[in-house]
């Protein structure tokens, strides 16, 4: 990470077949975190569209349960967003806040409380290169401040 242009080289030289062999940097694979005052660490996060599948790695720094400050990590496409957001708050806590079969939500993850990590994989193949996403903690009334753009490509 400190080395960019290495990075780089790397790559461009060996193709997506040395990618395995260097799983910390796997750009498919992507992290964030939430915390006790509500609130993602990041804003945005990017995906390439190289990727065949994707994972979000959600870890919740803090120290509330998840009945309490609860966070997940939706994606959905930015029309969706008040919608979804909606629908998983009726869902409860025992759907992960997330209305069960909800097709407007393109991935998500389960709910976490503090201390916890949760992650999800899902293929690329469900989002458009090029284009933008936005993403969302369901928790009642968390959305307003834990949301992000998501971009693909
Ligand atoms: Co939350």
């Amino acid at each position: 990470m400190s080395r960019p242009h290495n990075t780089l080289t790397a790559a461009a030289l060996l193709g997506a077949l040395a990618l395995p062999m260097f799983a910390h940097a796997d750009p498919c694979k992507l992290e964030i975190s939430g915390n006790d005052q509500m609130q993602y660490d990041k804003q945005q996060l990017t995906a390439p569209a190289s990727c065949k599948d994707i994972t979000v790695t959600l870890h919740h720094n803090g120290k509330l349960p998840k009945e309490a400050m609860g966070h997940n990590w939706v994606l959905v496409n930015a029309a969706d967003v008040a919608a979804v957001a909606n629908a998983g708050m009726g869902a409860g806590l025992a759907n992960n806040y997330v209305a069960p079969g909800d097709k407007r939500v393109l991935a998500h993850t389960s709910t976490i409380g503090g201390g916890e990590t949760t992650s999800v994989t899902f293929p690329a193949s469900t989002l458009k290169a090029g284009a933008q996403y936005q993403y969302l903690c369901t928790f009642p009334g968390h959305n307003a401040l834990m949301h992000g753009t998501f971009k693909f490509g």
